[in-house]
């Protein structure tokens, strides 16, 4: 078993370099930290002392507000830079951006950005941890983290040949792209679903499989993962209508009964509500949803804390 003496790593840019046993790492310290959230006295003081800047150039609301409830219950200080009220807008680089903020003693930068590899880029820039809170439609690994950690606890803690289902719109989706690395290195099995235009045959290239019959796809999954649409990410319209996605590829209570017994539901937020998911179904006993958001705060605390002791050794 690998322990967290043996990460070596400044930066979570994203899942597809990490090793399973480098995941493995992080899922115990995330354990460690999950028994103690219920605490009376939840602070730890691991990060005393220490400066976390949020830098987010994109609208989020769970990512955001877990990485900062997760800094404070390690005792760091945390500062929050929105894209739109940064020197960004005014012409100022990236690389500037964070340079300056280094310079104001910063300690860890965790970003968010609309370009797939800008995190990369930042962190070659910079000396301080830089965490990937997603970059475009490359990845968003702190997302399939908490989305694994939530399957090691509802399905067992080893996932080989356990069945996971991720619906939706994949194409421009970095919360797909990074549990397809994560749940291929824990040995699951991967079923990618919906319209041809957002799920391309390409993807049989990352070892999992296509199916565009919900049906078919639904039928043996242990767990299903809904994703929305990202029209923000899209130039074009992939499908007639939201109305017509809806009819052909919308998780509802019909549909429910496709499903396993005890197959779970899980999504990453936002929801759209009787878009890709019905209300009903969002709010049932199979819905793990608000635990995912919940368990995104000790995976979060468990990258800071690795990165940030890695980084304090290289000092
Ligand atoms: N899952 C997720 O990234 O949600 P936010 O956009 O609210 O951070």
């Amino acid at each position: 078993m690998s322990t967290e003496s043996e990460w070596k790593r400044k930066d979570l840019v994203g899942i597809e370099e990490l090793s399973r046993e480098e995941l493995e790492i992080i899922y115990t310290k995330a354990e460690e930290f999950k028994a103690t959230l219920n605490r009376k006295q939840k602070k730890l003081p691991t990060l005393r002392g220490q400066t976390v800047v949020n830098l987010f150039m994109e609208p989020s609301t769970r990512t955001r507000l877990a990485f900062e409830v997760a800094a404070t219950r390690l005792s760091a200080d945390v500062l929050t830079v929105s894209g739109n009220a940064s020197s960004l807008v005014k012409g100022e680089s990236l690389r500037d951006t964070a340079k300056n903020i280094e310079a104001l003693s910063a300690d860890i930068i965790i970003m968010r950005h609309s370009a797939a590899g800008s995190a990369r880029y930042l962190s070659r820039q910079i000396d301080i941890p830089v965490i990937n809170a997603g970059d475009g439609a490359h990845e968003h690994p702190t997302q399939a983290l908490l989305d694994t950690f939530t399957l090691r606890e509802k399905l067992g803690k080893d996932l080989t040949g356990k069945k996971v289902t991720i619906l939706g719109d994949i194409l421009f989706s970095r919360v797909a792209r990074s549990n397809i690395w994560a749940l291929r290195k824990l040995g699951a099995e991967v079923t990618l679903a919906g319209p041809s235009t957002l799920v391309p045959e390409a993807f049989k290239h990352f070892g999992v499989k296509v199916i565009h019959d919900l049906k078919t796809a639904l039928a043996d999954a242990d767990a299903v993962m809904l994703l929305r649409i990202q029209h923000e990410r899209q130039s074009s319209t992939h499908f007639p209508s939201l109305g017509e996605y809806t009819s052909m590829f919308g998780l509802n209570e019909k549909r429910e009964g496709w499903l396993k017994k005890d197959a779970i539901i899980m999504h990453p937020g936002p929801i759209n509500r009787g878009v890709e998911l019905d209300s009903k179904l969002a709010d049932s006993g199979r819905s793990v949803i608000l635990e995912q958001v919940t368990n995104g705060i000790v995976v979060r605390m468990a990258v800071l804390y690795l990165c940030a002791s890695y980084a304090a050794n290289l000092r």
